[in-house]
């Protein structure tokens, strides 16, 4: 298995809708999967969707245990979700600021749902269904963006709160 290199704002491959999974627990899909998992490690990120590194397919990983990256961040469970399905839980939108391994060196503050149930497959097959709020919903969110083109500043609604990390004033919370 690999790190694989991550594609970079700009790329038209990561504007593209990804397709959804058909066959699961496949040696293909454990592989793109395992791929994810060390390509997110190599750049300490707390998520990954399989469209960064040039898979058009509906997988995302994510999660956050203890990363040096986010030191005051909530944990979020090790996850696999594949064909994912979110709604809001209600209409409540929270901003905060994110970052994207695919928007290196970047922060920019981004609205999203506070709380949102989502459901999906892992890579056996096996379907589940959660319902969270807070960091964990906004990593959901943003990995699911990548799903169907979307990158973060295309949501950022003052683009005064967007730019490089070194520059802007401190941040404590930060997402994928
Ligand atoms: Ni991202």
């Amino acid at each position: 298995m690999a790190v694989r290199q991550v594609l970079k704002i700009g790329n038209p491959r990561l504007l593209q809708v990804a397709s959804p999974v058909t066959t699961f627990n496949t040696p293909e899909l454990h592989g793109i999967i395992q791929d994810m998992f060390d390509t997110m490690a190599a750049q300490d990120g707390a998520g990954l969707a399989a469209p960064q590194i040039g898979i058009g397919l509906r997988i995302v990983i994510f999660g956050l245990e203890e990363n040096p990256r986010y030191p005051d961040a909530e944990t979020v469970p090790m996850t696999v979700l594949i064909n994912p399905q979110l709604m809001a839980l209600d209409d409540v939108v929270e901003e905060d600021w994110e970052g994207c391994l695919s928007v290196p060196g970047m922060r920019g503050l981004v609205p999203r749902f506070h709380r949102i149930r989502y459901g999906g497959f892992d890579q056996y097959g096996v379907g589940f269904q959660r319902d969270v709020e807070g960091f964990h919903a906004r990593v959901v969110q943003h990995e699911c963006d990548h799903l169907d083109g979307i990158l973060y500043p295309q949501r950022i609604r003052d683009m005064r709160m967007f730019g490089y990390e070194s520059e802007l004033p401190g941040e404590e919370e930060e997402a994928p």
